[in-house]
């Protein structure tokens, strides 16, 4: 499909294009493996010199056409899907980086990402330093070192909805001759396009809004293919010298603007094999064709959620990026104008057991480890997901103690606000 068709069709149309005969809808290629006619014809998708399909760890049909349908809704030039969203962030960035490198990050991260990059990345020898996206240019300049491989961040954070200045992330990577790895899960390619704004490769939680039925666990990682990876050849030797497991192929040079992801397969993939099931890349298309209608409605229902809580006199903070005033608001309309996602965090007043009580008291809304699905749903950072992190270094992460994430369904919005009306009563009686 062109890439001339806006979101909308993209959303429905994207990824699959079936010939004359062919099923309407993507089939699922429920199959280990591909059959050749001869020894020669398997030998040379081994050298990667021929295109195909042979075993499912490395590629799929069913899942080729779901990333190819994300892809094209970035903007990309190559996208693979992962198992989850842990192991697209994972890939993205070890695909670039090894013992003895360093990345500079977003210090506002989902907890999962954090404890990704600070711990176990770090036994592998991989270190991060921890930047306050809100930060002037010059004060995160000088996180950079002469083995910094990437820059990373969220487009909106989980659960601190931080709202990224993708822009400033773009030009201190490309200062310093690295890509720019944005987390885009929050928003979305619906209400946000990262590589329009300078962002080089884009990674998915697609477990998130893009299954939209809390369903499926996955990930995808997409590359814009404007990184010139020859440019900065010495940074990225990976990528621009020879491949011994694949008799001396440098990605670079056989790839060019599909290296990055060609290199993620044929390496990452095939050693690691977090691979997505074809099983699931069909129900995450499912959510897929619905994107465009469910964002919409989670943004104007989270926009009416954080407008009521404002309005309640118990409710000690609340932040949502497209909230008149909110911290965020100059930033979301910059990079998100049509809206950012359904997730909305605030605090009572009475600190944090008043905002446990809340939580327990609520009925429509369920406590679930889970976020941005169409069932509204609820949590405390500091009590769950975050909860390996100190007080400090939840302060880091943008997570106060008392921080409830509401994300908004796309249920109807007075039964929301209505449930969250009694739960607030009980809990401040
Ligand atoms: C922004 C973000 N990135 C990555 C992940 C990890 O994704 P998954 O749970 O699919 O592994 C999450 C999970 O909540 C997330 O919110």
């Amino acid at each position: 499909m062109e890439n001339y068709f806006k979101p909308e069709t993209i959303c429905i149309q994207g990824g699959y294009e079936p010939k004359k005969g062919e099923p309407r809808i993507l089939p699922i290629y429920q199959s280990t493996t591909f059959r050749y006619e001869n020894s020669d014809e398997m030998g040379k998708l081994f050298d990667l010199e021929a295109e195909g399909y042979f075993y499912s760890r490395l590629q799929n049909p069913t899942c080729d056409m779901v990333a190819k349908k994300i892809c094209q809704l970035e903007g990309g030039t190559a996208a693979l899907l992962t198992a989850s969203g842990q192991a697209a962030n994972f890939y993205a960035v070890f695909n670039i980086a090894s013992a003895g490198d360093h990345i500079v990050s977003s210090a506002t991260l989902y907890g999962g990402t954090s404890n990704l990059f600070t711990v176990t990345m770090k036994k592998m020898g991989i270190e991060f330093t921890l930047v306050d996206p809100d930060a002037p240019e010059e004060e995160i300049e000088k996180a950079f070192r002469p083995n910094t491989k990437a820059v990373f961040g969220e487009t909106i954070s989980n659960p601190s909805l931080v709202v990224l200045d993708i822009e400033k992330f773009a030009r201190l990577a490309h200062r310093h001759g690295v890509p720019l790895i944005v987390d885009n899960t929050f928003a979305t390619p619906i209400n946000c396009r990262p590589f329009e704004w300078g962002a080089d490769i884009v990674t998915h939680s697609t477990t998130k809004y893009m299954d939209g039925h809390a369903m499926t666990v996955g990930g995808c990682i997409v590359d814009s293919g404007n990184f010139d990876w020859m440019a900065h050849a010495d940074k990225f030797p990976g990528l621009t010298t020879p491949d011994d497991s694949y008799h001396g192929l440098v990605y670079a040079e056989e790839f060019g603007k599909t290296a990055y992801v060609q290199k993620a397969v044929a390496q990452i993939m095939r050693d690691l094999g977090s691979c997505q099931s074809p099983q699931n890349a069909f129900l995450l298309n499912m959510g897929l064709e619905t994107l465009h209608l469910r964002m919409e409605r989670h943004c104007s229902n989270a926009l009416a959620v954080a407008r009521y809580l404002k309005s309640n006199e118990n409710v000690a903070w609340v932040e949502y990026p497209d909230l008149e005033g909110d911290k965020y608001n100059g930033l979301a309309k910059k990079y998100m104008p049509k809206g950012t996602c359904g997730v909305v965090a605030f605090g009572l007043k009475g600190g944090r057991e008043t905002s446990i009580r809340f939580i327990d008291n609520l009925k429509l809304a369920a406590i679930v480890t889970h976020v941005a699905d169409s069932r509204t749903s609820v949590l405390h950072p500091a009590s769950h997901t975050h909860r390996q992190l100190c007080e400090e270094q939840l302060i880091e992460a943008g997570v106060k103690p008392d921080l409830i994430r509401f994300s908004v369904g796309t249920e109807n919005e007075e039964d929301i606000i209505a449930d969250i009306e009694q739960a607030i009563a009980a809990a401040v009686r």
